[in-house]
């Protein structure tokens, strides 16, 4: 659904659809009067059952003579409601009510009991939120009022604060809303030079970009990750993303993303069931772009990195083989058993290079790593790992504000030595079990001493369960996270 929306003091103008956001039964906004019967208001509010607690919700016709086409009553108790998160949802089920209304009046009531400034933009994040949907490949059976701009109002007294407050959330917004569009998108029309292009438009908001081809990973010795594109027929690329917001002096925070536009599995060919999915196996590229464009437009004040390993992974005659050698850009020498255990080869030589060209206060990667992930924790937490208990509190933290949760791993020596090679410094996998535990120990081996955590979102960044502030099949997951993370603990 495409929304147009706008913030006002008052609202005379007609609508379709007027949302009432009420903490008390029977205290309506001074529009109500607009409506000829205002018992009628009351008549409905008791057949409803309602008495404006949160989750209780009712709809009428206006009468004849009303401004308003539909009224719908929201309730949000008192004080009930007092998570920003909790906020975020109610948006979502506003949007949800919207129907085929195209001008839509919100009234809250920012200076009452249990609402604020802040809570009402966060309503408005999260209307903005549910709208998206991604539809433009849809061409017959589409509804025929999907492209309508419905122009939704936020209407209350202190209309410019909240405006102010939504710049905010509307950064967040932007981030997420890239991030799923990247997931969404197939690989026919989104290889790693089309990536690569989308983090190069980032410099619209202030990000410096470099592009890395594959010549200069060539140079730079990145041969772990060149080796997943071999079977290829479109080129990688690194791309390096830059957000200085902070002191010229201040070492930079960093987020890596796997962004494997495509996943066959390569000679370790997947099976044909599901294989559609493999389109999203960039999450965690998409997570840090998206991460990128959020901090850019919020103008945080920190300094920034944002790497992508961008590669398509395929079968080919000039594919690597199961039992080839590689030696990655830190000089450690990998055997690959599996041509589908990719991921870590691609964010081997990316975690390598951001260590040891930006020496910075933490790495974070993110990453659709292993199935195993999903079978140990489902589509409601991504896989947490991490060699610094500060950082990894920190993502649990924030994990808990945004409702982005992650559940923490373990690593350690006996899972270390599962990935040891008969023949090279390691192998890319560990066997049947602890599958993503081995592949976090693999990263591991490439971080070296800077606190560093590892994110496996194979079971979050797509494809999770619909949720009142996403119906989309790429969630975006990662950004709000690490929005989070970096506004409580590095501005
Ligand atoms: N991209 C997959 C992981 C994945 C699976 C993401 C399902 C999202 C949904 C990854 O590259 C992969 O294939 N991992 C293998 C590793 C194995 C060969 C050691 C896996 O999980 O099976
Ligand atoms: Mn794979
Ligand atoms: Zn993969």
């Amino acid at each position: 659904m495409k929304i147009d929306l706008t913030f006002s003091k008052t609202s005379k103008t007609a609508c379709d659809l007027a949302v009432f956001v009420v903490d008390k039964v029977d205290e309506y906004p001074a529009d109500i009067e607009n409506i000829a019967d205002d018992k009628l208001i009351s008549k409905a509010a008791k057949l409803a059952d309602f008495s404006a607690k949160s989750g209780e919700s009712f709809t009428f016709i206006a009468p004849d003579g009303s401004n308003y086409g539909k009224v719908l009553v929201v309730g949000i108790g008192n004080g009930e409601l007092d998570e920003v998160n909790q906020w975020l949802n109610l948006g979502g089920q506003i949007c949800a009510k919207i129907g085929s209304a195209e001008k839509v009046n919100v009234f809250t009531n920012s200076a009452g009991e249990g609402q604020s400034e802040d809570l009402i933009a966060h309503l408005a994040a999260g209307l903005t939120l549910r709208a998206y949907d991604f539809d433009q490949y849809k061409t017959v059976t589409k509804k025929k009022d999907a492209d309508k701009v419905r122009k939704i109002k936020i209407v209350d007294v202190n209309h410019l604060k909240i405006k102010k407050s939504f710049v905010e959330q509307d950064a967040i917004v932007q981030g997420v809303i890239l991030a799923r569009n990247m997931v969404n998108e197939p690989a026919n029309t989104l290889g790693p030079v089309e990536f690569a292009a989308e983090a190069k438009a980032l410099e619209e908001f202030g990000i410096k970009t470099e592009i890395l081809t594959e010549k200069q990973m060539s140079k730079l010795g990145m041969n772990a990750l060149l080796g997943v594109s071999l079977g290829s027929e479109r080129p990688p690329r690194l791309a390096i993303m830059r957000w200085d917001g902070g002191k010229k002096s201040e070492a930079p925070i960093a987020f890596v993303g796997k962004g494997v536009v495509f996943d066959t599995g390569g000679i370790s060919i997947k099976p044909a069931g599901g294989m559609e999915d493999m389109k999203g196996d960039m999450g965690g590229a998409a997570a840090v772009i998206g991460l990128m464009k959020t901090l850019a437009m919020r103008k945080a004040k920190t300094n920034v990195v944002g790497i992508l390993g961008l590669v398509e992974n395929m079968p080919d005659g000039k594919a690597q083989r199961p039992g080839d050698i590689v030696t990655s850009m830190s000089g450690q020498t990998i055997e690959v058993i599996n041509t589908d255990a990719e991921g870590r080869l691609v964010l081997c030589d990316a975690l390598h290079y951001c260590n040891t060209r930006f020496n910075p206060q933490f790495m974070i990667n993110l990453a659709t790593l292993t199935g195993a992930v999903l079978v140990a924790l489902g589509n409601h937490h991504a896989g947490l790992f991490s060699n610094n208990d500060e950082l990894a509190d920190q993502i649990s933290e924030a994990g808990l504000n945004t409702r982005e949760r992650v559940w923490r791993l373990p690593l350690d020596k006996e899972y270390d030595k599962m990935i040891d090679s008969k023949f090279a410094d390691m192998k890319n996998t560990g066997g049947r079990h602890a599958g993503s535990i081995t592949a976090a120990q693999f990263l591991q081996r490439f971080v070296g001493e800077t606190p560093w955590a590892h994110l496996d979102v194979a079971g979050t960044a797509m494809g999770s369960p619909k949720t009142d502030i996403n119906t989309s099949w790429g969630s975006g997951f990662g950004v709000r996270l690490l929005n989070q993370l970096v506004e409580q603990n590095y501005e």
